[in-house]
C-alpha cells in the first residue's frame, strides 16, 4: 500500500551550490500547494540529528530565489556516516512527524538519504553541486552559475595576461571531475586544459606547446588546470616560467566559484527538480534521485544511481584541443 505523506522536510548537505535556494523554495511551495506541512532542517544532517528543525510557510522562502548559497545552511556531518547517527536522524524525523524528506546535495548526501529511506523515512535526493559529477543526471544545480562565474573571472585574467604577454595557469574547482575545467577551456579559449580524466599531457609537451605558441605570435597562453588534475598550479607556473622565460602566474579561483546569484538555467532546473521531488513523495515514492536526462526530468533508485558512471564528453575534449591551435 502507498504510504500517505503528511509532513515533508527539506535539507541541504555537502558543498553549497547556487540554485539551492530556488530548490528549497520549490520544495516548500509545492508541498504547501499539495496540502502538506513543511519543515526546514538547518545545517544538513547535523541539524537533523540535533533537531535544528523549524516549520516553514510560504513567506519563509520569499526573496530567496535570486540568492546564492543556501538559507538552510549546509554542513558535512561525520556522525551521520555511522549507523548510530543515521538512527538518531530517523528518530528525530519521528519526533517531528516528518514522513517525507528532500535532500539537496551530491552523491555523499544521497548515501545518507538512502540510509534514512531504509530506516522508514521516505527520502528523495535532488542533485545540487557545482561539480556536475553525479552520474545519473546530465545536470546538477549550480553548475551553470559556477561555469559562468569562472568564465567571467578568466576573461579578466586574460586581459592582464595579454597586456603583459604572460602565461596564466588558472585552477578551477570540480573535486575529482573536470567538467568546469573543460567548459572553461572551451568558453574561455584556453591553450590547454588539464583534467583528472585525461592525464595524457606531460609537462614537457605542455611547455613545448607554449613555446610553439610564442613562436606563432600568440600574445599569451591560458592553461586551465582542474582542481583534481595531478598538476599543482603554482609549481606548474614556476616550471613554465623557468623553462620558457615567459612570465607566468597561477591563479586559484577557489570558492568564488560557489557563490553568486544563480543563473536562469540554475533557477529553472532547481524549481523543476524541487517540485518533482515533492510530487514523488506525494506518490509514496522513496529512495529515489531526481535527474535531468536527455531533456527530461526523471528519477532513479538511489543505489542504482550511485552505481552509475559518467565521464567528460570526448567530443568537447577534442574540440578544446582543435580550437586551441
Ligand atoms: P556531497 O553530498 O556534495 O557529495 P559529501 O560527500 O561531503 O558531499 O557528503 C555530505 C554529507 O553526506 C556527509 O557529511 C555525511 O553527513 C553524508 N554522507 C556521506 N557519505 C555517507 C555515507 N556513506 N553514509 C551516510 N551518510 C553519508
Ligand atoms: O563539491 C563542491 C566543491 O566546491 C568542490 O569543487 C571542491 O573540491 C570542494 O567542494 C571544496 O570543499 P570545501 O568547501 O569543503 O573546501
Amino acid at each position: 500500500m502507498t504510504k500517505q505523506i503528511n509532513t515533508i522536510a527539506v535539507l541541504t548537505s555537502g558543498g553549497d551550490a547556487p540554485g539551492m535556494n530556488a530548490a528549497i523554495r520549490a520544495v516548500v511551495r509545492t508541498a504547501l500547494a499539495r496540502g502538506k506541512k513543511v519543515f526546514g532542517i538547518n545545517r544538513g544532517y547535523n541539524g537533523l540529528i540535533s533537531g535544528d528543525i523549524f516549520e516553514m510557510n510560504s513567506k519563509d522562502v520569499s526573496d530567496i530565489i535570486q540568492k546564492g548559497g543556501t538559507v538552510l545552511r549546509t554542513a558535512r556531518c561525520k556522525e551521520f556516516i555511522t549507523p548510530e547517527g543515521q538512527k538518531r536522524g530517523a528518530d528525530m524525523c519521528k519526533v517531528f512527524g516528518i514522513d517525507g524528506l528532500v535532500v539537496i546535495g551530491g552523491d555523499g548526501s544521497f548515501k545518507g538519504a538512502e540510509k534514512l529511506a531504509n530506516l522508514g523515512i521516505n527520502t528523495i535526493g535532488v542533485p545540487g553541486t557545482i561539480d556536475l559529477d553525479i552520474a545519473c543526471t546530465d545536470y546538477t544545480i549550480g553548475f551553470d552559475t559556477a561555469v559562468n562565474t569562472a568564465m567571467e573571472a578568466i576573461d579578466k585574467i586574460r586581459d592582464t595576461s595579454t597586456s603583459h604577454e604572460r602565461c596564466s595557469v588558472v585552477e578551477v574547482m570540480g573535486r575529482d571531475a573536470g567538467y568546469i575545467a573543460l567548459w572553461a577551456g572551451i568558453v574561455n579559449g584556453a591553450e590547454a586544459v588539464l583534467l583528472p580524466e585525461k592525464q595524457n599531457i606531460t609537462q614537457e609537451e605542455l611547455i613545448k606547446t607554449i613555446i610553439q605558441n610564442r613562436n606563432k605570435g600568440k600574445k599569451h597562453n591560458l592553461i586551465i588546470n582542474a582542481e583534481g588534475s595531478p598538476e599543482d598550479s603554482v609549481k606548474l607556473a614556476n616550471r613554465i616560467e623557468e623553462v620558457t622565460g615567459i612570465s607566468t602566474r597561477a591563479t586559484i579561483l577557489g570558492h568564488l566559484q560557489r557563490g553568486g546569484s544563480p543563473t536562469a538555467v540554475d533557477r529553472m532546473h532547481a524549481s523543476m527538480m524541487g517540485a518533482y521531488a515533492v510530487d514523488l513523495l506525494c506518490k509514496g515514492k522513496s529512495n529515489r534521485v531526481v535527474a535531468f536526462k536527455e531533456g527530461k526530468y526523471v528519477d532513479y533508485d538511489i543505489i542504482e544511481a550511485l552505481k552509475m558512471q559518467k565521464s567528460i564528453s570526448e567530443k568537447r575534449y577534442e574540440l578544446s584541443k582543435i580550437l586551441s591551435i
